[in-house]
């Protein structure tokens, strides 16, 4: 594995799997930045991630992936800072036990873990196309299962059902389908798009109470069987620059390994339509 000479964008880089994921892509050589919602968290992890890592090539952009405002801008600083963009890893991710909206009136989880991604990639897409061979690497979750359904396009901002694990489930499709519906549209461009499952992980996810009570119950039942957090970004690190993945796009990702996803992950004409949605919505 190497990343020397690459930029890397990482989203919620200031926290967890994507903090972990700057220090190792920061070791093999990559520039990179770290996106955080608060300036102050993030400058901290810049500081953390350049002790930990030895280098000094890495930077801080402010993104709350809640805010299309936000979003424009931290492209374009993305755009300011990076004459290229080797990797773009979307790894900011939330669970919410209440039903809340982004600022544009979207539920807060599919709007940040889906459709704050799909913006910021169509923002910083020309920039990786230009910097090819690139790669978009999504952090999805083995959670996508529970979205047995598939996703519910009458009900896409859960305003008629909510609950935090079925939206959490289908954010994590959406992240899928998002992922390969990339691949297909930029087949022979030298930019790929896969996304994976990071494992069952010891971070701060879900532990603040997002998960409402039956993450109170059980994550603390669960937490002795997750890896770490530095075990945890193995998968991004290394689907984000390892040379076993050259050219390789579509696929899903568990432990260094292609693996299945679930039944309705293989729907591509879902995949299509919640292309097709999603440039309604952010354009709307
Ligand atoms: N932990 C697991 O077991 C597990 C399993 C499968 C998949 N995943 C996925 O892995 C990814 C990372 O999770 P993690 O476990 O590292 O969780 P984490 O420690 O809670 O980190 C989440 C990161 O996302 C950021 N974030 C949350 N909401 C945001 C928003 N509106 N705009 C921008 N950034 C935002 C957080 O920023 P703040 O610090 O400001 O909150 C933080 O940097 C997520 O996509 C999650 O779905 C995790």
């Amino acid at each position: 594995m190497s990343a020397q000479g690459k930029t890397v964008l990482i989203t919620g880089g200031n926290a967890g799997i994507g903090l972990e994921t700057g220090v190792g892509l920061a070791k093999l050589g990559a520039r990179v930045l770290v996106t955080s919602r608060d300036a102050a968290k993030g400058a901290v992890a810049v500081e953390d991630i350049k002790v930990r890592s030895g280098s000094e090539a890495v930077e801080a952009v402010t993104l709350d992936l809640a805010s299309f405002a936000s979003i424009r801008a931290c492209a374009s600083d993305v755009l300011q800072l990076a004459p290229r963009l080797d990797v773009l890893v979307l790894n900011a991710g939330q669970v919410n036990a209440k039903r809340t909206e982004t600022e544009e009136g979207f539920e807060t989880t599919f709007g940040v873990n889906h459709l704050g991604h799909f913006l910021l990639t169509t923002l910083l897409l020309d920039r990786m196309r230009q910097s090819a061979p690139s790669r978009v690497v999504v952090v999805s979750s083995h959670a996508h299962k529970s979205a047995r359904r598939g996703l519910d396009f009458s009900d896409l901002q859960a305003e008629h059902r909510y609950r935090a694990f079925d939206a959490y489930g289908k954010s994590k499709l959406a992240n899928i389908y998002f992922a390969n519906e990339l691949a297909r549209r930029l087949e022979r461009t030298d930019v790929t798009a896969n996304s994976l499952h990071p494992g069952f992980v010891t971070s701060r996810f879900g532990k603040d109470g997002d998960l409402g009570l039956m993450g109170k119950l059980g994550m603390p039942i669960a937490r002795p069987f997750a890896i770490s957090q530095e075990a945890g970004a193995l998968t991004p690190i290394w689907l984000s620059s390892s040379s076993d993945v050259d050219g390789v796009t579509g696929l899903y990702f568990y432990k260094r390994a292609a693996a299945e996803t679930s039944k309705a992950a293989h729907d591509d004409e879902a995949a299509r339509r919640l292309w097709a949605v999603s440039e309604e919505l952010v354009g709307s």
